[in-house]
């Protein structure tokens, strides 16, 4: 048995940061006091800094398998690591694509071998008849859903199906008739996808993907139990980038007028959950003529947030809900986050001193593809992170490379609820 005390936290506990000790047996939270003492295999004092639980990246894409030049699940971990994220959840349209029982096994093997952060597979469908044997392989969650891609008909086949077997669908919201029409998907095309799916659904469990407008928001937001989230690329950058960016500001949604950011930050109360969409790609392919969509963000989403809290933009008990709390409700993984630092909980935990402001450079982040959109802007990231009561990433040392393949498959693990 492991025995790890945490010592001198200003710990995140119901909404407060409070002053305590923090006892972790086998990588869960056992005892939390204003002081602990007695003997322990280790101690971390952490100084009177501030502990928080882990962030969830309910959306990223690891890559691996045949697009391991973009990004494998090593570099991919090691970026959300040192970002403070201990939970990824990944997207099927990999190569190949997690698209069947086969796939999925293999998808779960490769991630186990080097993932340093736990993680979820979703299941990919365009189709109604992979859907069972997804299910009986341990998926809960299916999509992103691309509706780009989609006939309306199909896509409430594929919902129905995957309500039937109690399973949540996230949806990617484009509408495909209307990116046809208009291949530079202006906002519209998000309305219109999201008018498609809501119009005649009623308590689902539905999730919305990188919502880019604010009327998105709004639409969704009519709907009570369905839920969205908003990237940090779609807050923090808009149209006015995209000169200087070039092929490295193209994503999908993409970049929006300054008004519709600003539109998302006066409705970050009518959110449920920041995600990355993390979705690298090389430099060279976004150097090149037809430059993919996607930008890496699993590393810089909480350090950027984190930032903006420290600007006063958002209050610390709001971003913790928005990356920990609220995603971990939404996909039944009530042991992370959403019970934050209290006892039971798994020790997904990091430590953060908000006066450590850094320069965020792509070189210095850890995604094999070098660069970030948000270079030159301002991020706290965190000093330690601890997945399970195991530090997997210390900002003195860096990646431990030793907990390569500490990360575990939680679809076993999901709450009962959603099934
Ligand atoms: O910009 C995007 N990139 N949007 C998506 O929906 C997919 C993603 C990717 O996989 O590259
Ligand atoms: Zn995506």
């Amino acid at each position: 048995m492991t025995d790890l005390l945490i010592k001198n936290a200003k710990g995140w506990i119901n909404g407060e940061l409070i002053d305590i000790d923090l006892r972790i047996e086998d990588g869960v939270i056992s005892e939390i006091r204003r002081e602990i003492r007695g003997n322990f295999e280790s101690i971390l004092d952490i100084k009177g800094k501030i502990l928080l639980p882990g962030a969830i990246d309910a959306h990223v894409h690891m890559r691996d398998g045949n697009e391991s030049h973009k990004e494998d699940w090593l570099t991919g971990t090691s970026a959300a690591a040192a970002g403070g994220v201990t939970t990824v959840i990944d997207q099927p349209n990999t190569d190949p694509p997690v698209t069947s029982r086969a796939n999925l096994s293999d998808r779960i093997e490769i991630a186990s071998r080097s993932s340093l952060v736990d993680f979820l597979i979703n299941g990919g469908v365009e189709r109604y008849d992979n859907i069972e044997e997804l299910y009986e392989g341990g998926v809960r969650i299916f999509g992103e859903i691309f509706l780009y891609k989609l006939e309306p008909p199909l896509l409430r086949q594929i919902l129905d199906k995957i309500w039937g077997l109690g399973g949540i669908a996230t949806i990617h919201a484009e509408s495909k008739h209307c990116v046809g029409k208009n291949p530079d998907r202006p906002p519209v095309c998000e309305i219109e996808g999201i008018k498609e799916v809501i119009s005649d659904i009623v308590a689902e469990k539905l999730h919305f993907c990188h919502i880019s407008t604010p009327e998105g928001v709004d639409l969704i937001r009519s709907k009570g139990s369905i839920t969205l989230e908003v990237t940090p690329h779609h807050l923090l950058l808009s149209r006015n980038d995209i000169d200087r960016l070039g092929g490295f500001g193209l994503m999908n949604p993409p970049l929006r007028s300054d008004r519709d950011r600003e539109g998302l930050w006066g409705r970050l109360d009518r959110i449920d959950i920041i995600a990355s969409d993390h979705a690298p790609h090389t430099r060279d392919e976004k150097l090149g003529d037809s430059p993919p969509p996607g930008v890496p963000g699993v590393e810089t989403m909480l350090p950027l947030m984190l930032y903006h809290v420290k600007m006063g933009r958002i209050g610390l008990n709001r971003l913790v809900e928005l990356v920990s709390e609220r995603p971990a409700d939404i996909f039944g993984l009530y042991e992370r986050g959403k019970r934050g630092i209290s006892i039971g909980a798994d020790a997904d935990l990091i430590v953060i001193d908000m006066r450590d402001e850094q320069v965020i450079r792509g070189d210095e982040l850890h995604s094999k593809c070098g660069w970030t959109p948000f270079e030159g802007m301002k991020g706290i990231f965190p000093q330690i992170t601890l997945v399970r009561g195991e530090v997997v990433y210390d900002r003195s040392s860096g990646v431990n490379l030793s907990k390569k393949g500490f990360g575990i498959f939680l679809g076993e693990r999901l709450s009962t609820d959603l099934v």
